[in-house]
């Protein structure tokens, strides 16, 4: 956890900055803990910086995040509206996957930005930060589905970078983020009666 609990997103960027409870402390340049509209009705995470994130200290700043303004902008969202954090604030070397222990390390700067940020909407972007919300299922299974987790609604999409790899999969992506102008049409209709409930169980990645 943070020294002290910081009252602000700002407070808490200071924080993630000096952070070092793990190893990737000691290889990161610099922390990426988030960018964007800091009141967002709609935050976006993703899995963990890579090396142009690394560089600048900003989420999805290479190919990745090129595509993810393009699925934006085709739904009609402008990024700088948008809150756009990682499940780790610091790159794996080589681009590995996140450790079970890193996330376990940065979760609490995630959940103190989600209270913080306090959207209506949570898009996650690839399966690491699914499985925050939902272990329990797979993200194939999932994707577009919208689940609701303690008010919030969540929706599942494949990661950007997945498209870069298998073109195949950006006409499911440009559908499934077409869903958040839906989602932000209905935040004042209380109702979640389209929406499935699934208790928030244990984070277990490897299921
Ligand atoms: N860039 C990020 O900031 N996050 C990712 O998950 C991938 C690329």
């Amino acid at each position: 956890m943070p020294n002290f609990e910081p009252n602000t997103i700002s407070e808490l960027e200071i924080n993630i900055s000096q952070c070092t409870k793990c190893d990737l402390a000691k290889t990161r340049n610099l922390t990426v803990p988030g960018d964007g509209n800091y009141n967002a009705n709609i935050m976006l995470i993703g899995e963990a910086p890579g090396s142009n994130e690394d560089k600048t200290g900003k989420p999805f700043a290479g190919r990745a995040g090129s595509l993810l303004d393009e699925l934006l902008m085709r739904s009609g969202i402008e990024r700088s509206k948008v809150y756009i954090t990682n499940m780790l604030k610091c790159r794996p070397p080589s681009n590995r996957d996140p450790q079970l222990s890193e996330i376990s390390a940065c979760q609490p700067y995630l959940d103190l930005q989600i209270s913080l940020v306090d959207p209506s909407v949570i898009v996650t972007l690839g399966r690491f930060s699914f499985a925050k919300f939902f272990p329990q299922v797979t993200l194939s299974e999932s994707r577009g589905i919208v689940r609701d987790w303690k008010g919030i609604k969540i929706l599942p999409v494949y990661h950007p970078a997945a498209a870069l790899y298998n073109p195949s999969l950006k006409p499911k992506l440009i559908q499934d983020f077409q869903k958040i102008t839906t989602l932000l049409a209905e935040k004042d209709n209380t109702s979640l009666s389209n929406i499935q409930t699934q208790p928030n169980t244990q984070l277990n990645l490897f299921e």
